[in-house]
């Protein structure tokens, strides 16, 4: 048989409607248009298999028909029933690809049944095509899904780190910023910071020596650590600057990710600590050596004694003594004295005595010391000010020991305020239990040398003249405060006065 030219050119219409290949609705629209054309049917419809079922791809003057009518059909190889005309689109797989269905009120002619039966043949290639094409855009829909909440993951992991963290590229450019470096009081938002050089970012920083810490990561390949103060954020903090580098192939570093850590507590915990060793192996020292001295002390002392018995005997015989000799005896009784007490000072801080403790509120402790000092001449013409904390949890102590902690405390503020001015003292609850009181000694004196402040708790530091300081008082105050399980703090600013601080444990926190 040969085909009439109108169904040639039916054919031809589908073809060309097809050589895009494009699978979308429009040109499916004009496929399933010209095919309807080529059959002069009334209506065409392009299905295809979804795990669901049929599912309509296209449609030309649409009649309504529906999957069920077209599934009814789909077994043979052309079938029709009630005007509905269907054709299967079969691949070499067991389910067919889709089909075809075709709306028309006369039957077919021959001819037409192989118009259809070519046009069909045309389409299985196409939608399958087609087909791969859908899933491709699915399986890319997937991954970039995928890659999405990978990346949320990874920026997830990166804005919780307790650091600021961020990432250069080989042309110092940022290329992540983590949330704690969008936060604080140089903070710069993610959005103004990607993509921009490192050195426009941190315009604070002297450019030159920033890329010379970088380019040293990229040439060695090594970790660069650096610490830095800063006090950008009021107080005076000390970072831990750590610049990492980082390989994204096999060729070479890539990138450098910049960490900074606030290591302020940790540092001051690590002085503490130093601090705490130094001034035990000093006590152990000192305590060795004042045991020796206690003894020829004690010789002098009872020398002094016999001699002062002899000249009252030979007085008493009526014998002359020298006139000054009482006097020497007496400065000899007087100079071993003192002595005694620096050695017992020393011993006191050096091997603390086990000593009797009870609950104890910290206010009373501050109210007797106060009692004790106000009749004292050196307090005239001080204003001692108080600002007690109600409530405050007690304490285990020895209620003398803190006393005297508050008394050279006191006598320390006054000295340094030439007995004049006003000295505060002020408790307040603290943090956590092991830090549950604080009381505070203010004063506005001539302050400490910030290279002093390290010295000041070491025994027989003192910076007063002679006979005015043994530099026993504050190293006394730290041994007793650690053995309360607390510890003592100054901060101090030259010119204009000193606070001390002591921190205790909650009565329950200390047993
Ligand atoms: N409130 C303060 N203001 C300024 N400097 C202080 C203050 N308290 C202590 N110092 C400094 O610390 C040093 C050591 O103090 P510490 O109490 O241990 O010894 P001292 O007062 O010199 O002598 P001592 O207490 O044995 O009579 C002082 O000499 C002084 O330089
Ligand atoms: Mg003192």
């Amino acid at each position: 048989m040969v085909a009439a030219p109108r169904a040639l050119a039916g054919i031809a219409a589908v073809a060309a409607r097809l050589a895009a290949r494009e699978p979308e609705h429009d040109q499916l629209v004009a496929v399933v248009d010209a095919a309807r054309a080529a059959i002069n049917a009334d209506e065409c419809v392009l299905w295809s298999f979804s795990p669901g079922g049929l599912e309509k791809l296209a449609a030309s003057g649409h009649q309504g028909t529906k999957p069920d009518e077209v599934s009814a059909l789909l077994a043979a190889d052309l079938a029709e029933a009630n005007g509905i005309i269907v054709r299967p689109l079969l691949t070499d797989e067991p389910q067919p690809l889709g089909a075809i269905s075709f709306r028309r009120s006369s039957a077919l002619s021959a001819e037409d049944q192989l118009v259809l039966r070519v046009i069909a043949d045309m389409l299985v290639p196409w939608l399958a095509h087609a087909e791969r094409a859908r899933q491709l855009e699915v399986e890319v829909a997937l991954r970039t899904r995928q890659n999405d909440e990978q990346r949320r993951f990874i920026e997830r992991i990166i804005d919780s780190l307790p650091v600021g963290l961020y990432v250069v590229d080989r042309e110092y450019r940022v290329q992540a910023w983590n949330r704690k470096r969008e936060t604080g009081m140089q903070g710069v938002s993610r959005e103004e910071a990607i993509g921009k050089s490192i050195f426009e970012i941190l315009h604070r920083q002297p450019a030159e020596s920033l890329r010379k810490e970088f380019d040293e990561v990229f040439r060695t390949g090594r970790i660069q650590t650096v610490h830095m103060e800063s006090t950008a954020s009021g107080d005076a903090r000390t970072f831990r600057i750590s610049k990492i580098p980082m390989r994204l192939t096999d060729a070479g570093i890539t990138h450098v990710i910049a960490i900074g850590e606030d290591v302020t507590e940790w540092r001051e915990a690590q002085e503490r600590f130093a601090q705490a060793e130094k001034l035990a192996a000093i006590g152990q020292l000192a305590a060795g050596v004042m045991h020796e001295i206690n003894n020829p002390l004690a010789t002098i002392a009872a020398c002094a004694e016999s001699l002062t018995m002899r000249l009252e005997d030979m007085r008493g015989d009526g014998v002359r003594t020298p006139r000054d000799a009482n006097e020497y005896l007496g400065i000899i009784d007087g100079e071993v004295h003192r002595c005694k007490r620096i050695i017992d000072g020393l011993l006191d801080f050096s091997r603390p005595k086990p000593v009797t403790k009870s609950s104890t509120e910290i206010n009373e402790v501050v109210e007797h010391t106060l009692f004790l000092v106000k009749h004292h001449a050196r307090f005239k013409k001080m204003r001692v000010e108080t600002a007690l904390a109600d409530k405050l949890e007690h304490v285990t102590a020895n209620r003398e020991q803190l006393v005297q902690v508050f008394m050279a405390l006191l006598i320390n503020a006054v000295d340094a305020m030439d007995e004049r001015g006003t000295i505060t003292i002020k408790t307040r609850h603290g943090r956590g239990a092991r830090e549950a009181v604080v009381a505070e000694v203010i004063d506005e004196g001539v302050g400490i040398p910030r290279a002093d402040t390290s010295k000041i708790f070491e025994p027989f530091f003192t910076t007063k003249a002679p006979g005015r300081g043994t530099g026993l008082g504050l190293s006394i105050c730290y041994g007793i405060i650690a053995d309360h399980g607390g510890r003592i703090e100054v901060d101090s600013t030259p010119g204009a006065g000193s606070t001390f601080r002591i921190l205790l444990p909650a009565e329950e926190a200390s047993l």
